[in-house]
């Protein structure tokens, strides 16, 4: 998988992405990243790449060509690193990801989605937002990480790029893939855990976890899922049983 980040903040995005798990699997060729700087591709002398919004209202609009331009850029480093035997470039249509507060919500069924590609471009927009008319020409999905505005879109991006990385096989350790995690478990979230000591603070680690009875654990954290779940998320409880026709 390769991604191509375009925004005005690449040390930001290179930062983060090389940090931790992403991290490894990039030194590893496992995943690759790369970063297009739009204010690169200014079209003034100033170096700007913002505008006053037509029709008036607060703040400052992403100009066109400076994205576009950042665009091109992206898909010709695509291009140049796609082995020759690859169908033609004009072929392969990458997804560009647009991320927004004004877009599709960020699931886990989505990263999956997306970690089915091998290639993807992500354009972090700033200040009010971007010119409509490059949104209408280059991008095809608009992609929210939740009901809330940040500053720009790169910590959003890095969420995508987190989700999607972890999905993409040799990037998690064996047992770091055999977590039972939330979303991967019918739509229930995780069930609490416990490691050594077995008392801390007079809490105990609840008797059955060591009882070494296999059975047992399975079904304390199946009833755990369902109790932690109906608590915290009453909305994919709800989901969960209608899915199994329970309600
Ligand atoms: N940019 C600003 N806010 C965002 C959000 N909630 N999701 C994705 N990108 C954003």
């Amino acid at each position: 998988m390769i991604f191509e980040v375009l925004t005005i903040f690449p040390d930001m995005v290179e930062s983060a992405f090389r940090t931790g798990v992403t991290g490894r699997a990039s030194g590893e060729g496992i995943i690759e990243l790369d970063t297009v700087n739009i204010r690169e591709y200014s079209t003034n002398s100033y170096g700007s790449i913002d505008g006053y919004t037509y029709g008036g209202g607060a703040g400052m609009l992403m100009q066109c060509e400076p994205v576009f331009q950042a665009y091109e850029e992206a898909v010709k480093r695509l291009s140049a690193r796609r082995p020759v035997s690859d169908k033609e470039d004009d072929e392969i249509k990458t997804r560009v990801i647009y991320m927004t507060p004004v877009g599709e919500v960020f699931t886990q069924d989505k990263a999956k989605e997306l970690a089915g590609e091998d290639e993807l471009i992500f354009l972090c927009g700033h200040y009010e937002g971007i010119d409509e008319r490059v949104i209408d020409e280059i991008v095809t999905d608009r992609l929210s990480i939740g009901d809330y505005v940040l500053t720009g879109g790169e910590l959003s991006a890095l969420v995508v790029m987190d989700a999607v990385s972890r999905l993409i096989p040799g990037v998690l350790k064996n047992d770091e893939s055999a977590l039972t995690e939330s979303f991967n478990t019918g739509g229930l979230l995780e069930y609490p855990q416990y490691t050594r000591p077995d008392e801390w603070h007079g809490k105990k680690v609840p008797e059955i976890l060591l009882s070494g009875d296999h059975a047992k654990v399975d079904n304390y954290r199946m009833h755990e899922m369902r109790r932690v779940t109906k608590e915290i998320r009453p909305d994919l409880y709800t989901k969960y049983m209608e899915e199994r026709g329970i309600f």
